[in-house]
Formats: structure tokens, C-alpha cells, sequence
């Protein structure tokens, strides 16, 4: 438990919970999301300075609706309630509510009555288009609670209970479509709570170390560096709690882009002076793929020789090694806590699950409270390299999930040019930091091409690039029809064996980024 001021997200399933949070650190106030079925232990643990309630799917009254445990309101903490956040406050306080006549979904505007509370700074009869995605609207408000503004249809669209400091949005104002969406939630965090703006990188990494040193103690840490953005952050932050006695190992996988595994020792043992033990196991991977073409297969066993080298390389470090670091980030953290029902496994992202337990090590997650930009900007605050911290997200599996069916050296090698140019390309036409994620994708195909008077039966590569902000959701980025053009044109001239170049317009979902 820490005593830094905090605002709790309890989760009633919206899509928008982890939006809340990151507007709510945008306003550098701190704020966890639990979910509301574990809202009496938040209460207990964060003794939080204010509480918001998510929107959710239901409606109140269904049979088995997320409920408000009595614990949340006896806290006397401010509440603001958004959407169903706010049916279930007026529900639970004797109010009533009703299915609306029109379902509201989208774009819907909002009148300002009273400028007060959280609408403070508002114009009386101004109207604000606002977000919403709701079936149910509140019919009778309960008692102590006031109108501040109205829906289109007359339904209480901002209400407040000023003597309980309650309050209830209809609309969502963490989405970017609601105008001024954001100052309605500063006024909630300044305004009704009193928080001090004063959650930032450089006093996270503060507590951080604090936190990370009482957990290591004396003893010695030992961490796998990917190259990502994620793992090096981690490493540095440790780096920061216990020095010396961190050693991070560095596993080539032989899986790696063009010149990386170089790019990776030369980072963090010359420029960040991190003890770093590489070892170059690209046999080893290779000998586990040979003949496999099975994606979660390949995943599998890319994962247990990751663990059998890192055990290994571990073990040479001898005794003294207590505690594990990994670059674990909050989202995953919000899924499995959160996640309601069965989920499907899509694909298995493994990093170095499984290991703590074999090793019997003390897990170290010093970014599990962090949003991926978050990381960045403390990447930054720690002094690391640019293009370190502004590096796309590559996965654990690396080329062998893009080297579609068989992975062996040659089609490795053949992806890495490939996909060596596009990069090049496309830093070269500054849209690096506009492309959340950009790599080459060798299709098990071959194709008929023409080169001079000969014909040619070659190998055909897809070119992916995509825009998101957490990889859940992505699009196609639309490329410059120039750049694709040279880039098509030079990976065909440069890259024997490559006769067609494709490029990727799927969004995902349906899609997924990666194509394995
Ligand atoms: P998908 O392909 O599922 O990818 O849309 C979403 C994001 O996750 C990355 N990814 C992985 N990361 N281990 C990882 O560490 C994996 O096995 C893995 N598979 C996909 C992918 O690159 C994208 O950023």
C-alpha cells in the first residue's frame, strides 16, 4: 500500500474503463480500475480520494447486474458515476429507471441547465455534443439529487447529489467525441475531489525504486532483454534500485530483424553500461522449428527453448539470484484481473511465462502500473535512447511468426532483407512515429514474375503497417502510394528470390496484426 492520493475505476465491463484511466493520469492523478466485484478490497487497500463508476453492457435491472457493493458509498468519497455507473447510483438510492423510448448511441447533444459541480465553467443553455451508448435513462431521480443537464429527449443527462458529492454523467466523457469531455472530469478530480495534479514519471520512478528495492533486498535480479521497449525500460528502472546487482540476458534467437541482435548488446553494455550476458542460441530455435508449420506450434516451442537457454545462462550466474524483472504493462495486468467470461485464445503470446515458477524467483513487474506511452515517456526520464523508447512493438516469437509455414535460415534471412528495406523506407519518409507497428511477412506462396526475357517463380512478400494505440484494435496505415512504389521496387531489385510485393488492408479485428 502506498499513500500517494488515488482515484479508483471500478469496472462494470464498458469498452471505455481503460480510456477513463488514461484520461484520468492525462490529468496526472493516479487511479487503478478493479473490477466491481472486488470494489469492498479497492476501497480497503487504495483508500481512494474519489471513485468513478464505468459504463457497462447491462441494465439494472437484470437478473445478475453488476450491483454497487455498500462499501464504495459508506467510503463518503466523491462517485461519479458514467453511464451505467450512473443508473446503478440512482437504482441504488431509491431512484428509478426505465428503458429509453429511443436508444442513444453515438453522437448526442447535451444542454447545460445549471453550471455547477462538474459542468463548472459551463455557459447555462450552452449545448455540448457529447458521446453516449446507452438503452436505459433515469426516470425518477432519487432523492438529494439535482439536474445540471439534459438529453436531447429531456432525460437527466449530468445530475448531482451536492451533499453526498455524488455525481452522474449519462454520456461518456473520456472519449474524444465529447466535447469538453476532459474538463468535466478535471472538474471532478480538482474541483469535487481536491486531488494535486501531481502524478508524473519522474516521481513514479521515484516510488518505483523505492518499491523494487525493498522487494530484491540484498539479493541479486536477473532479467530478459527482448530489445523492446518494455524489457529495456524495466531493466533500466531495476538498474536504477540495485545497480550492479541486476545482469539481464539477452537471447538471440536467430529470429531477430537485420543487425539487431547487434543493435540490442551494443544499447545496453556500451551506451546504458546494463550487465548484459547475450547468447547467441539461433541453432537451438532453428533445430526446434525445423518442420514445423503450425503457428501456435511454433509459438510453443520458440517459448520452451526461450526458457531452457534463459534456465541455463541463469544458472551460470550462480547464487544469489532471488528475483525475476519483467516488462509486464497494466493492460495486461486490467485483462486477467478483470477479463468476465471464458476468453478464446487467439494466439498464445508468450513471453517468459512459466519461468518464475521453475526457478523458483521472485517475480519484479516494476511497469505493471503503466499504460504503453506511459512507458515511453519514463523511458525518456530514465535517459534512453530515442529509438529505443520510440521502437515498435515486435513479438516474443519474432521472424518466426513472419516467415509464414516453415521457418528455416534461408527464407529468415531472405524476410530480414525484405523486411530491412521497408523499414529503411519508411524512416526515410519520416512516417516511423506515425506507424504504431511495421514489418515484412514472407507468404508461403510462390508466384510467376518476368525479369528481363526470363520467367521467374519466386517468393511472394506482404508489407503490413498499422495504426493503434494498445494493439487490441488496429487499422491499416494508408500508405504513401510513392513510398510503396519504392519500396516495392527495391525489395523486388534487392532481394533475390522476391519476384511480388503485396501490401496488407486489414483491419483488425477481423484481422489480426500479426499474421501467424
Ligand atoms: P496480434 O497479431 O494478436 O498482435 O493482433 C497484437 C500485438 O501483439 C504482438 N504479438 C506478440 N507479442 N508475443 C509477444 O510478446 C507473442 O507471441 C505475440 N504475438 C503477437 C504483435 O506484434 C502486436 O503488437
Amino acid at each position: 500500500m502506498s499513500d500517494r492520493e488515488a482515484l479508483l475505476i471500478l469496472d462494470f465491463g464498458s469498452q471505455y474503463t481503460q480510456l477513463i484511466a488514461r484520461r484520468v493520469r492525462e490529468q496526472r492523478v493516479y487511479c487503478e480500475i478493479h473490477p466491481w466485484t472486488r470494489a469492498a478490497e479497492a476501497i480497503a487497500t487504495l483508500r481512494p480520494r474519489g471513485v468513478i463508476l464505468s459504463g457497462g453492457p447491462a441494465s439494472v435491472d437484470d437478473p445478475g447486474a453488476p450491483t454497487l457493493a455498500p462499501e464504495v458509498l459508506a467510503a463518503g468519497s466523491p462517485v461519479l458515476g458514467i453511464c451505467y455507473g450512473m443508473q446503478l447510483l440512482a437504482h441504488d438510492l431509491g431512484g428509478r429507471t426505465r428503458p429509453a423510448a429511443k436508444r442513444e448511441y453515438g453522437r448526442m447533444p447535451v444542454r447545460v441547465l445549471t453550471p455547477d459541480n462538474v459542468l463548472a465553467g459551463f455557459e447555462p443553455g450552452e449545448t455540448l455534443a457529447t458521446w453516449m451508448s446507452h438503452g436505459d435513462e433515469i426516470d425518477a431521480l432519487p432523492r438529494g439529487f439535482e439536474v445540471l443537464a439534459v438529453s436531447d429527449s429531456s432525460a437527466p443527462a449530468a445530475v448531482v447529489d451536492p451533499r453526498r458529492r455524488l455525481y452522474g454523467l449519462l454520456f461518456h466523457p473520456e472519449v474524444h467525441h465529447t466535447e469538453r469531455g476532459a474538463a468535466i472530469l478535471e472538474n471532478f478530480l480538482f474541483g469535487v475531489c481536491g486531488f494535486t495534479p501531481s502524478w508524473t514519471m519522474a516521481s513514479f520512478a521515484d516510488e518505483a525504486v523505492a518499491a523494487i528495492r525493498a522487494t530484491v533486498g540484498g539479493a541479486r535480479a536477473v532479467c530478459a532483454l527482448s530489445g523492446g521497449v518494455d524489457s529495456a525500460v524495466a531493466a533500466a528502472l531495476v538498474q536504477r534500485a540495485i545497480g550492479e546487482r541486476l545482469t539481464c540476458i539477452f537471447v538471440d534467437t536467430g529470429l531477430l530483424r537485420l543487425h539487431e541482435a547487434e543493435q540490442v548488446v551494443n544499447t545496453f553494455a556500451n551506451h546504458m553500461r546494463l550487465n548484459v550476458v547475450a547468447v547467441n542460441a539461433a541453432p537451438r530455435f532453428l533445430a526446434a522449428l525445423a518442420g514445423v508449420e503450425d503457428p501456435e506450434e511454433k509459438r510453443r516451442r520458440v517459448g520452451y527453448a526461450f526458457i531452457e537457454v534463459f534456465e541455463a545462462e541463469a544458472a551460470k550466474l550462480g547464487t544469489g539470484v532471488e528475483s525475476l524483472v519483467q516488462g509486464t504493462l497494466y493492460p495486461d495486468v486490467v485483462e486477467s484481473a478483470v477479463g468476465t467470461g471464458p476468453a478464446v485464445t487467439i494466439k498464445t503470446h508468450h513471453n517468459v511465462g512459466g519461468l518464475p515458477e521453475r526457478m523458483r524467483l521472485k517475480v519484479v513487474e516494476p511497469l505493471r502500473d503503466l499504460f504503453k506511452d506511459e512507458v515511453r515517456q519514463l523511458g525518456r526520464e530514465l535517459g534512453l535512447p530515442e529509438e529505443l523508447v520510440g521502437r515498435h512493438p515486435f513479438p516474443g516469437p519474432g521472424l518466426a511468426i513472419r516467415v509464414l509455414g516453415e521457418v528455416t535460415a534461408e527464407r529468415l534471412d531472405l524476410l530480414r532483407r525484405a523486411d530491412a528495406i521497408y523499414l529503411q523506407e519508411i524512416r526515410g519518409a519520416g512516417l516511423y512515429d506515425a506507424i504504431w507497428q511495421a514489418f515484412a511477412v514472407l507468404l508461403p506462396v510462390r508466384s510467376v514474375g518476368v525479369m528481363g526475357d526470363h520467367r521467374t517463380y519466386e517468393n511472394v512478400v506482404a508489407l503490413r503497417a498499422v495504426t493503434s494505440t494498445d494493439g487490441m484494435t488496429a487499422d491499416w496505415f494508408p500508405f504513401p502510394h510513392d513510398a510503396l512504389a519504392r519500396i516495392s521496387n527495391r525489395i523486388i531489385n534487392e532481394v533475390r528470390g522476391v519476384n511480388r510485393v503485396t501490401y496488407d488492408v486489414s483491419s483488425k479485428p477481423p484481422s489480426t496484426i500479426e499474421w501467424e
